[in-house]
């Protein structure tokens, strides 16, 4: 058995009470279904800055009543310590998602990305410090690894920072890593490498590349590639994310924490090839999209290739990815038809 499944095994038995911050996020609002299925107390923070009440609808209608009743929600903004101190109160395990994404949101106002995710990191981490929790577990990101141009991606080999928001996504790190130093409060970062899944959201200037471009194709509208479409990411489907929140949050080998590990499947999948998989499994959900892609420029702030080695996270925190882009393409694929009809 691995240890996650040990894990969907045992956490029910003895629920502990969890905080997601960005819990009305993608990421936050998946982590909140699977903790309240695996009958959790679980906290949420949110602002609503790109968050939606809707996703907490949805989640709400996919569990039972006496679930739902575990999950108390504030709306408040990490910027302000205050919220971050109220909502570790009695907190366990903290999973720290609240952040502004977005790379060319943060070269077209890189304060605000900088004050939420570097001001905000920081009052969540003296909360959680404060609350002694159990665990602070943080969304790191692949960012950090800037203009380095290995392949795979190894945790302790980074570059230079090509954008605003790589910056406050290694600054979290720093500060990570000091906390440690300083005040022997231990954390875990996890960089995400392009996450995607059901409530990722498609609308926006500044939507991630999968929810715009099934957007796009649903309604019938040009698909737009930056660069000339061998850019490569290693998309990774949100059940192997949630996997690697669960098991660093739980982890009591000290050897794995106050560490940073890339979450990925170590796939590599090109926009072109990317193109062709989203347009064939939206034809199972009946939608034909017979435009081809169009080419424009690259855009500014972009790693041209993303490809993480997991060794680090399978050893130390026994992830196993159990989705690759294909399989999560095609769970995600009827949600998004279904969401943008
Ligand atoms: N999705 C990805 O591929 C990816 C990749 C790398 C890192 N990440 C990181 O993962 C985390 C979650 O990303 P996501 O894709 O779910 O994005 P998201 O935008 O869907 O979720 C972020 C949530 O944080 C909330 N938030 C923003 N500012 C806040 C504030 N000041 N106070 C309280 N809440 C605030 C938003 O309202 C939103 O609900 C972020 O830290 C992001 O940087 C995501």
């Amino acid at each position: 058995m691995t240890r996650y499944e040990t894990l969907l095994q045992t956490l029910p038995a003895a629920p502990k009470t969890w905080l997601i911050t960005g819990v009305a996020g993608f990421i936050g609002s998946n982590l909140l279904e699977t903790l309240l299925n695996l009958d959790q107390f679980v906290v949420g923070l949110d602002s609503f800055a790109t968050g939606h009440q809707r996703n907490l609808d949805e989640v709400r209608t996919t569990v039972s009543a006496a679930r739902w009743a575990r999950f108390s929600f504030i709306k408040g903004d990490i910027r302000n310590l205050e919220d971050c101190h109220r909502a570790c109160r009695g907190v366990d395990y903290v999973l720290h998602q609240a952040a502004l994404g977005s790379v060319p949101r943060s070269l077209n106002d890189p304060i605000t990305t900088n004050a939420t995710n570097i001001d905000g990191f920081l009052n969540m981490l003296v909360a959680s410090r404060d609350a002694t929790v159990k665990s602070f577990t943080y969304a790191a990101s692949s960012s950090t690894y800037g203009d380095h141009p290995g392949l795979p991606k190894v945790e302790d080999t980074i570059g230079k920072p090509l954008s605003p928001y790589a910056v406050t996504k290694y600054v979290n790190e720093l500060y990570a890593e000091v906390f440690a130093r300083c005040y022997g409060f231990e954390t875990i970062g996890l960089r995400y490498f392009n996450v995607f899944g059901k409530r990722q959201d498609p609308e926006g200037a500044y939507a991630a590349v999968i929810p715009k471009w099934t957007a796009s194709m649903v309604n019938n509208e040009d698909v737009f590639i930056n660069g000339d479409g061998e850019t490569s990411r290693d998309f990774c489907f949100i059940e192997n994310t949630v996997q690697a929140n669960l098991l660093a949050a739980t982890v009591v080998d000290p050897a794995a924490r106050n560490q940073v590990y890339n979450v990925a499947v170590s796939g590599r999948t090109d926009l072109n090839l990317l193109f062709s998989t989203l347009r064939k499994a939206l034809l199972n959900s009946g939608i034909i999209y017979e435009k081809e892609p169009v080419y424009r420029e690259f855009r500014a702030g972009d790693v041209r290739h993303s490809q993480a080695d997991i060794g680090k996270i399978q050893t130390l925190l026994g992830y196993e990815p159990k989705f690759d882009i294909k399989q999560g393409i095609e769970i995600a694929m009827p949600w998004y038809a279904n969401f943008l009809k």
